[in-house]
């Protein structure tokens, strides 16, 4: 029995792929890919960095073949992500002098960057994060380029171009420390009112970045329950870092009993068994909580397939090790794989 098998009647289970793999240089990967996923979504060769780095000079190798995998193996794909503050490239904002542009000049860009993306994989990708990581912890507007320029309205007119591009794609919105009640209150009050105002919003990503000890599962669960109201729910960026912050937060109860070189990576000789019990715990109890909303849920999905792929090794600091995935270094399925099986069976 396989993930995709075993939870094909409650959401799509993905996974995230990496420019390497699409590449051609990972077959060990993508064989885990195509037997146990059936959702993929790119975790980083649709940015729009990567995809537009000039100004009306696009780059879509590694986006084509990342979607022609999926269609290849039948699977709901998934596009990550049209507008982020993140990672966009400066010509986006600016002028040749390297003035911010005028509200005019970045809604046409933006008009411009969605319609290719969009455009181009018009009925071939199923679903968009449309916009990423626009609200604070503290339930405020980020204040990105895109707001200090556009205001609010960037994300009405992101959504508009996208659903303009191909009216049957799904448009999400997705963000991270979803768990955080003021967070939670100011992505419900957006989601809000976009939806008052007609603007075609089909649900909201809720990336799973979690910790032994983060987010409280409680609110994670309310959180659920609140953007449930609101349209479709998926879980996104989902992996489990066994490693304590170094700024002592969400690992609270390892770091008091490590260094700070500890903290960097304090498990060489790879997971200790408590360790790995707590691991596989901490992820079964996610994934009951995932079936319970399974109604609303359309899509649960890993960002990244084997611990070696994870950008949690290196961050916040170079140089961790971290095992936050479901297949080790060596491609196999850890304990939990089965356990997350055993939970639909
Ligand atoms: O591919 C280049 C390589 O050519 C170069 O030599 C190397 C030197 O640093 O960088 C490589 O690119 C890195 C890329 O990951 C691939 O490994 C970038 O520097 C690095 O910034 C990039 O990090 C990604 C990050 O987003 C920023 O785009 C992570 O892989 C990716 O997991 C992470 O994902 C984000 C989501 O998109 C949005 N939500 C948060 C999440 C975690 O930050």
């Amino acid at each position: 029995m396989t993930l995709k098998d075993a939870y094909k009647d409650k959401f799509y289970i993905g996974t995230a792929l990496n420019a390497w793999q699409l590449m051609g240089n990972k077959p060990s990967e993508m064989h885990i890919a195509q037997s146990q996923f059936n959702s993929i979504v790119a975790e980083n060769v649709m940015k729009s960095g990567r995809i537009q780095a000039k100004e009306g000079e696009f780059n879509f190798e590694l986006a084509d073949k990342f979607v022609e995998f999926g269609e290849q193996n039948n699977m709901h794909i998934h596009g990550h992500t049209l507008i982020w503050h993140s990672q966009a490239p400066r010509w986006f904002f600016t002028d040749q002098q390297g003035n911010l542009v005028s509200k005019e000049v970045l809604t046409e860009r933006m008009k411009t960057h969605i319609f290719t993306v969009v455009g181009r994989y018009k009925g071939r990708i199923d679903s968009w994060d449309v916009v990423n990581e626009a609200i604070e912890d503290d339930g405020s507007y980020r204040n990105s380029k895109f707001y200090q320029i556009l205001g609010e309205d960037f994300i009405k007119l992101a959504f508009k171009f996208a659903h303009q591009a191909d009216p049957d794609a799904e448009l999400y919105y997705n963000d991270y420390s979803m768990a955080i009640p003021s967070k939670r209150n100011g992505v419900v009050k957006m989601v809000k009112k976009l939806k008052d105002e007609g603007i075609p919003i089909h649900g909201i990503g809720m990336q799973g970045h979690i910790g032994l000890n983060h987010p409280d599962i409680k609110e994670f669960d309310k959180s659920l329950e609140a953007y449930s109201q609101l349209g479709k729910v998926m879980i996104t960026e989902l992996e489990l870092s066994v490693l304590p912050s170094p700024w002592g937060d969400a690992g609270a109860e390892l770091s008091d009993t490590y260094t700070y070189e500890d903290k960097m990576n304090p498990f060489p000789n790879g997971l200790p068994e408590d360790v790995q019990r707590q691991f596989t715990q901490r992820y079964v109890e996610f994934f009951k909580l995932f079936l319970k909303h399974s109604d609303h849920i359309s899509r649960v999905a890993l960002w990244g397939i084997n611990d070696g792929n994870s950008w949690k090794n290196n961050w916040p600091v170079r140089g961790r090790t971290d095992y936050p995935l479901l297949f080790d270094r060596d491609n196999q399925a850890k304990p939990v794989v089965k356990e997350l099986i055993e939970l639909v069976r």
